[in-house]
């Protein structure tokens, strides 16, 4: 499958990030100083969103993913739990690169036996 533009890439400042719904797919982009990275919109501890709003998935500083129902906290750049009831699991990464001024991802690697 070949990647998918989803908005331009200044659209997702620095340190902020944004959910998208790609093929009934919901992910979610986040910013982490100019580097993009995507995971799919479901918290490893109860599969659920992790949005605190709309566009919202960042800790108070912008600095980690945070879950809006119980707090868990995970690294920007892998999708690592490092804090809260999923501690040691990750959320599920996707390919995500600029093509254009682009971000676009690739759903191909995502274990879709586990939608939504
Ligand atoms: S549902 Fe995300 S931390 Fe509990």
């Amino acid at each position: 499958m070949p990647f998918t533009a989803l908005c331009p890439a200044d659209a997702i400042g620095e340190n902020t990030s944004k959910q998208f719904e790609l093929s009934g797919i919901k992910l979610f982009v986040v910013n982490e100083r100019g580097v993009f990275y995507a995971y799919r919109n479901r918290c490893p501890h109860l599969g659920i969103e992790l949005q605190w709003q709309e566009d919202k998935f960042l800790d108070f500083d912008g600095e980690m993913i945070q879950c809006a129902t119980h707090g868990a906290l995970f690294l920007m750049h892998n999708g690592e739990c490092v804090a809260g009831p999923c501690r040691g699991k990750s959320l599920e990464s996707i390919s995500c690169t600029v093509i254009d001024q682009q971000v676009s991802v690739d759903l191909e690697e995502l274990d879709l036996s586990q939608h939504p």
